[in-house]
């Protein structure tokens, strides 16, 4: 009952799980997947190794017009490569983290990330269409309401701060305990602070379906998920 090509749009801030759930819901349906986020952190990345300032907004986004990126959609091993440069574990580095927002927050960025956003899902669509299959996850923090509004599915993954940080802090540093969580606490509320003040993720928009995952583990969010994208292609 699920039509082909499937589009699916899942947002949230940092901590939600939004990353291992979009990829296991993509894996489940056998479908494309997509991390915005990486793209911002790419971009972010590149702008770093082509010596390009941070704040000079301008030379920000001239330097994300040439960007040389290729994003590999495959669930089981999402890859990000820029310039023939593997970038796909520098991408998660400290220095990555606490820089992106800055390149993330560039609105001539956003233009131009969000126009690879929509190709790439486009041609998911195309793709899946033509050999009867497929589709894609894309996921982020504006995919619901800016780069694929249209989406058959949208899904805002969200988590109570409590669980976001604790989920970070695992991610990070191995564990959860106080000093763990501390230490992520400004990168994880600081970033979504700034990031907050271009793109809107903490309350659905319209059509779109909100799961908490605050009290749900991994694999019950993901069947969560899936339940919703269930429904949704059972109305339509
Ligand atoms: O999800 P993440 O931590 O990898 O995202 C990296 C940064 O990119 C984060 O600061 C939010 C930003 N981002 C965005 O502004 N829009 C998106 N669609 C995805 C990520």
């Amino acid at each position: 009952t699920i039509p082909a090509p499937l589009v699916v749009a899942i947002d949230g801030p940092s901590g939600s799980g939004k990353s291992s759930v979009s990829r296991a819901v993509a894996r489940s349906l056998g479908l494309a997947y997509l991390d915005t986020g990486a793209m911002y952190r790419a971009a972010t990345w590149w702008c770093v190794d082509q010596g390009v300032a941070l704040t000079d907004t301008g030379a920000v986004a001239d330097a994300v017009r040439a960007l040389p990126l290729v994003m590999g959609v495959d669930p089981q091993d999402p890859t990000v490569v820029v310039g023939g440069t593997d970038v796909t574990a520098a991408i998660r580095e400290t220095a990555v983290s606490a820089a992106v927002s800055a390149v993330a927050t560039n609105l001539d960025v956003r233009a131009e990330l969000g126009r690879l956003q929509r190709a790439a899902i486009d041609a998911e669509r195309a793709a899946g269409s033509f050999s009867g299959g497929r589709g894609i996850v894309a996921e982020g923090r504006d995919i619901t309401t800016v780069v694929a509004p249209d989406a058959d599915v949208r899904v805002l993954l969200t988590a109570s701060e409590e669980a976001r940080l604790a989920r970070r802090a695992l991610d990070v540093h191995g564990t959860a305990d106080a000093e763990a969580v501390e230490a992520t606490r400004d990168q994880v509320l600081r970033r979504d602070a700034d990031d907050s003040t271009v793109v809107e993720f903490h309350t659905a928009a319209d059509g779109v379906v909100t799961v908490d995952s605050s009290h749900l583990d991994f694999q019950e969010t993901v069947d969560a998920v899936l339940a919703v994208v269930a429904a949704s292609t059972a109305r339509a």
